[in-house]
């Protein structure tokens, strides 16, 4: 019933202003004027570089039949709400057969859907609705790893001699029998998991229900690349490929470094991004990608600014890579969510500043994928404004960051609501099992309880996954049955349904964000400069083509800010968050947006 409210797309400019109507009239005079001028866009940018790209946690969007699981077919029956938001590109979570150790990051078929989501014929179906609708499914593909109940794994752990016995990555114990060396798992214990029948232990980078691939065997790679291609052959859009970072291991596997009490290093600082990986992503991207319209994007933990030209771009692996820079700008250690380290704006602008000057410089010709949230991460409003942050303004402002970046913008299910946080009293509430080892770890690093729990009030990934709230109806209206993780609390005023009838919400933002993309080309195709970096509040950049320059300006504090009101001078005020304040001055958590036509 609510979609018959949604927000069109297209709205009118006047509706589209909201607080700033006044400026509304100016905006259409000079569209038009400017309309000749917008012939000359670039126009050599790929489908996916002028889409939106959504990302749907599956277990989490829409159930259709009552298990309180979300399936394939709830995702077919709101695609409209995806569709209104601009989406050309829907990432899905991993939704093959699997025993949910990691909630799908754990695969056991590779070839088949899981029961709990639907079958493979509503997978089709889900392509060809998508389709339909100009959007294109992005499927995860988790290489690094398959489940300990994939049937290469089972048939690895038979025997030291069996076809696939050096498919994983196994090794003797020391000779004392314990693991082979001291490396730590990223979701907390020992990275090796011993078995007794082959009398040796495997690594695994995450779980021990997640063994890692060997992909120094060339059959590995083949028959990975034979997934891939499958998937491409079902008409996908592209592919997101997880943790993919990890899967080259040195070939040195001694101890390490202790960098904890435990007397462990963090596998992540042994094995990402070592040496030798750009051969493998090589063979697969020619293997796959070549004479396809797909894109890909790696999940690149360990890849920073300056290693782009080898991973993005014209001589790069994929054609982005979300780096995590950022997004670790508040954890002195990925392994303790019990220290937080104190950062500045001008350090969380510079992190960006410098992947979008790599990949935009024209030697690499690479593009960004702008994003602020993921099922991993703390919701954007909690993990990158002020403590009290106003969740509308909040949501607003980072929305205006979100989509107006150069880069294909990657919105997470929940986000363009404006989500929060859930702060669950107990651990034991909580779903997540790397959410749990990190509590474990805590309190074995001697921490107390509450120390711990405020760790996973901050950074648990639950709150990532929490069901999308369709409506103010018993369980947000995204199942009939008892939800597999509790909504939301707020779910009563934050759902789509109230917030498409809110001109003033988080949604109708979006919506207006969107509409601002399709009708100023320069959010897509221009130039990105940031200005003001040493400012610690506002946020600011310009975007550029041939035809127009804009100048976002976001207050990402909760106080007032000033700003030299001579660098919007000329230019008109297009968009913002607010009641259209003076220049040279944004209200707490603003958003405004100027531009000046050529
Ligand atoms: C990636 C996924 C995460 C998963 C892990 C193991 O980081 O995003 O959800 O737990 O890989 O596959």
């Amino acid at each position: 019933m609510f979609k018959k409210i949604l927000i069109p797309v297209i709205l009118s400019a006047a509706m589209l202003l909201g607080g700033c109507s006044d400026i509304s009239v100016n905006v259409n005079i000079n569209r038009d004027g400017g309309r000749k001028k917008l012939m000359a866009v670039k126009d050599d940018l790929k489908w996916w570089q002028e889409t939106i790209a959504y990302e749907i946690y599956v277990k989490s969007f829409k159930d259709s039949d009552g298990d309180g699981c979300g399936d394939i077919n709830g995702i077919i029956s709101e695609l409209d709400h995806l569709k209104n938001l601009g989406v050309g590109a829907i990432w899905l979570t991993p939704c093959y057969v699997s025993p949910q150790a990691d909630n799908g990051y754990d695969i056991a078929d590779y070839y088949d859907i899981d029961p709990a989501y639907g079958t493979m014929e509503d997978m089709d179906r889900l392509i060809e609705e998508a389709d339909k609708r100009g959007i294109r499914i992005v499927m995860d593909l988790v290489f690094n790893h398959t489940s300990d109940q994939n049937e290469w794994f089972k048939e690895s752990a038979l025997s030291k001699d069996n076809e696939k016995s050096d498919w994983y990555i196994w090794a003797d114990p020391k000779e004392d029998g314990s693991a082979p060396n001291n490396w730590r798992s990223i979701f907390g214990g020992s990275a090796w998991e011993y078995n007794e029948e082959r009398g040796q232990y495997y690594l695994h980078t995450f779980l021990p229900e997640q063994p890692d691939l060997n992909w120094e065997n060339p059959k590995v790679r083949e028959a990975l690349i034979d997934v891939a291609n499958f998937w491409v052959k079902k008409g996908v859009g592209g592919f997101r490929m997880d943790a993919i970072t990890y899967i080259k291991k040195p070939a040195d596997l001694s101890d390490g470094k202790p960098d904890a009490a435990d007397g462990m290093v963090g596998i992540h600082s042994m094995t990402a991004n070592t040496e030798g990986i750009l051969d493998y992503l090589d063979e697969f991207k020619s293997a796959v990608q070549d004479d396809t319209d797909i894109f890909t994007v790696g999940e690149a933990n360990g890849v920073s600014a300056k290693d782009l030209p080898n991973w993005v771009g014209k001589n790069g692996v994929f054609d982005m890579v979300f780096e995590f820079g950022f997004v670790n700008i508040d954890l002195p250690d990925e392994s303790n969510w019990c220290e937080t380290r104190e950062w500045t704006l001008p350090e969380f602008k510079a992190v960006f500043s410098a992947s979008e000057k790599m990949t935009s410089d024209p030697k690499i010709n690479g593009w960004y994928p702008m994003f602020l949230e993921n099922h991993d991460q703390p919701r954007s409003i909690n993990h990158f404004l002020p403590e009290g942050a106003d969740r509308v303004a909040g949501g607003k402002a980072l929305a205006t960051l979100l989509l107006t970046m150069r880069g294909t913008p990657f919105i997470m299910e929940g986000e363009e609501l404006g989500f929060v946080n859930v702060a669950w009293p107990d651990i034991d509430d909580y779903n997540d099992i790397s959410t749990k080892n990190h509590y474990k770890f805590a309190i074995g690093e001697g921490y107390s309880e509450e120390e711990a729990m405020a760790g996973v009030h901050r950074f648990a990934r639950d709150s990532a996954r929490t069901p999308m709230q369709w409506d103010g109806s018993e369980n947000a209206g995204f199942t009939s049955g008892k939800p597999w993780l509790p909504v939301s609390d707020d779910y009563e005023t934050v759902n789509v349904k109230a917030e498409s009838s809110d001109p003033d919400s988080v949604l109708s933002w979006y919506h207006e964000l969107v509409n601002l993309r399709s009708s100023h080309r320069e959010f897509i195709d221009g130039d990105y400069e940031e200005i003001l970096h040493e400012d610690e509040q506002i946020f600011a950049y310009l975007r550029e083509n041939a035809d127009a320059k804009a100048v976002v300006l976001i207050n990402m504090s909760t106080e007032k800010a000033a700003y030299d009101p001579s660098i919007t001078e000329n230019a008109k005020q297009i968009l913002c968050t607010g009641e259209g304040s003076d220049a040279g001055e944004l209200a707490p958590l603003e958003a405004v947006i100027y531009e000046e036509l050529k």
